[in-house]
This record gives C-alpha cells, sequence and structure tokens, in this order.
C-alpha cells in the first residue's frame, strides 16, 4: 500500500508513524505504533496534538486494533479499542467525531472490516487536508489587509491532515498579500505558539515574530494588528468555543482594542450536541508542565497548580467563525443551526 502522509502523520498500512511533536524544533524524530493502547498514549503525552490530528490518529489507532483482531474483528471485539482511544484527551471533538466515523464504518455490509476501516481513517486523513484548504479560502476575505495577524498556540500542517486552520488561513493570506506578518504568542506550558508555529511559518518564509503571552495587550494596543485568528477544539451549539488556554484573554483583549477576533475550525470540531461552553470537558493536565520547563524545574516543587489545558471564549467574543463552508458572523445557536443545515448537516 502506498504510504499516506502528512507533515506529522503516515500511514504505512501496517503501522503509524508520528512526528514526535515533543521534541521540536531542535529534533525531528518519527516514532512508530502498532497497537490502539500505544496510539493513545501518544496522543495523551503529546506526540501528536491539535483537533483534528488527534481525529486522524485515533482513526488509525482503530485499524491497528482491527488488524491484531484479524478475522475476529467486528464492532464488539473492536469496543476496548474504541474506549481506550476515546479516554486519551477529553476537550477537542474531532477524536470522538473519527471514532464515531470509524464504528460506522464497522456496520458497512461488502468489503472485509479491515478493509473498510482502512478505507475510512485514510479518507479522514486525506479530507482534514481538502477542508483546510477550502477554509482558508474562506478566511482569506476576513482579514484585514496589510496588516499583521495575531495567532496563539498550533493550528497549522501538525496540527491537522496538512496546511492548517488558522495557519491555514494565514498562509493562504500571505500567498494572496493580504498581510505584512504573524505575531505568534508562545503558548505556555507546551509552547506550541513558540516550538511549533513559529517553525512552521519559517519554514514557509512567512515573517513571524514571537512574543510572551503576556505582552498580547501590549501588542494589540500598538495598532499593528488586523485580526486575532486560533483554532478550535470543540464549538458548541451557540457558537462558543474551547481552545488552547489563554485562548478567551486573547478574545477578550480584541474585543477592547476593536480587534476582530476570528475563529477557523472544521465543520467536525461543532459539537451541535451540548447548547454551551459549559458543558465542555476542560483537560486539566500535570503539576509538571507548569513546574518545569523542558524538564528544568522553574517553580518549588511543592507549590499547587491549576493547569487547564483550554478555556472557553464565549461566543458573543467571536467576531466569525470560518469553516470549510463558509463564514458564520457573530455566531448564535440560530446562525450555527443554518450554517450545519445548508452544509447538510453532516454532525
Ligand atoms: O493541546 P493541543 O496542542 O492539542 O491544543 C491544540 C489547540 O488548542 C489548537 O488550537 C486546536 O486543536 C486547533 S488545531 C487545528
Amino acid at each position: 500500500m502506498a504510504i499516506i502522509e502528512s507533515p506529522a502523520i503516515r500511514w504505512h498500512g501496517d503501522r503509524l508513524e508520528l512526528l514526535d511533536q515533543r521534541a521540536l524544533p531542535l529534533e525531528s524524530r518519527w516514532l512508530s505504533y502498532e497497537n490502539a493502547e500505544d496510539t493513545a498514549h501518544a496522543i495523551r503525552d503529546m506526540v501528536v496534538r491539535g483537533a483534528p490530528a488527534i481525529g486522524i490518529t485515533a482513526a488509525y489507532g482503530v485499524v491497528l486494533a482491527a488488524r491484531i483482531l484479524g478475522s475476529e474483528a467486528s464492532l464488539s471485539n473492536l469496543q476496548p479499542a474504541f474506549d481506550v482511544l476515546a479516554a486519551s484527551r477529553p476537550t477537542a471533538v474531532n477524536l470522538f467525531w473519527a471514532l464515531q466515523r470509524m464504528q460506522a464504518a464497522c456496520q458497512l455490509q461488502g468489503e472485509p472490516l479491515i478493509e473498510q476501516l482502512s478505507a475510512e481513517a485514510v479518507q479522514i486523513h486525506q479530507d482534514d487536508r481538502d477542508m483546510n484548504h477550502r477554509l482558508a479560502q474562506h478566511g482569506v476575505a476576513m482579514l484585514p489587509p496589510d496588516k499583521q495577524v495575531y495567532t496563539h498556540c498550533n493550528t497549522g500542517a501538525l496540527a491537522t491532515g496538512g496546511h492548517g486552520t488558522a495557519l491555514g488561513i494565514i498562509r493562504s493570506a500571505w500567498a494572496a498579500q493580504r498581510i505584512t506578518g504573524v505575531v505568534a504568542g508562545e503558548t505556555r506550558p507546551w509552547m506550541q505558539g513558540a516550538r511549533l508555529t513559529s517553525w512552521e511559518l519559517l519554514q514557509d518564509n512567512i515573517p513571524v515574530t514571537l512574543v510572551v503571552d503576556s505582552a498580547a495587550g501590549h501588542v494589540f494596543k500598538g495598532g499593528g494588528i488586523g485580526a486575532v485568528i486560533v483554532g478550535a477544539d470543540r464549538i458548541t451549539a451557540n457558537g462558543d468555543t474551547a481552545n488552547k488556554i489563554g485562548t478567551y484573554n486573547l478574545a477578550v483583549l480584541a474585543r477592547h482594542h476593536g480587534i476582530p477576533f476570528i475563529v477557523a475550525a472544521p465543520l467536525s470540531t461543532i459539537d451541535p450536541q451540548l447548547a454551551c461552553g459549559d458543558a465542555i470537558e476542560i483537560e486539566q493536565r500535570s503539576a509538571a508542565e507548569v513546574r518545569s520547563i523542558h524538564g528544568v524545574q522553574v517553580a518549588p516543587e511543592n507549590v499547587p497548580v491549576f493547569n487547564p489545558a483550554f478555556d472557553v471564549t464565549p461566543a458573543e467574543l467571536i467576531s466569525a467563525i470560518v469553516t470549510e463552508h463558509g463564514v458564520i458572523e457573530q455566531p448564535d445557536t440560530d446562525k450555527m443551526a443554518a450554517h450545519l443545515a445548508s452544509a447538510g448537516n453532516p454532525r
């Protein structure tokens, strides 16, 4: 079988390779996975991260489990694999969306189950890249011309099936000479902005300036930022958006400074089952991530720590949500429902 690959994920048909994002940008090393349990650990341990990328990875994890079961593979025999993958991280709905697609593929008649599951996982992977390109076309026009944009976390090719969501719009906007450059917040504690976003942008020769997260207010006040553009891990029926911790701060600051605040995400990130953001489970990660930076302790070892990985930005602070289907300006429950309906209610 031909290798199906994107910048962070390679599928070989009998094994999965993930670019170890914990080591970037200092080292590019690929790790190999042959079963669902190890794949789930890779998601939990941040070898792979970003909502669409963990959905794609989980789909391949199901295929790996089916390969081990061989002729015994069935929806019920695969349940432990579905369970371990679903338990890996709680907030990004793309993970559960991908697992639901894999469950549905188990029930198709026709080809042997392993073939059906393999084809579905590859489709999820390839569709994501295509969706990102469509999303980017809608998003470019939303950016005020001839200004810089500010982004948070990493929403690029590393976090998706390729191109990226918010970073995909930025890539396309730069190619269209719409923006003059990017300011990236470093994104404590995992440093996705410092380690991954600045690395991706430099590779594409897109001008990027890295700032500490707490510089955002000062930068916005300076007047050079045309828009803040971020990704999402889960968008509820009313448009409330869970994304990397610190996103909510940026939305409040953007509103204060009259800067458009734009969320970019595929339809697979929308969770219409949840009425509003209060219902989203926010992942809590370990105290060690805050007490240490890259293994170097920077705080007393016994200081109590609160380490939510995500926060929720209320819909009223969001200027627009951009999906592969178009733009929802000033999102609310009615506009979100109309958007999903006009896209054929894929969720
Ligand atoms: O903890 P992470 O790195 O998985 O968090 C990622 C984010 O918050 C991204 O902004 C989001 O998943 C969108 S990625 C296209």
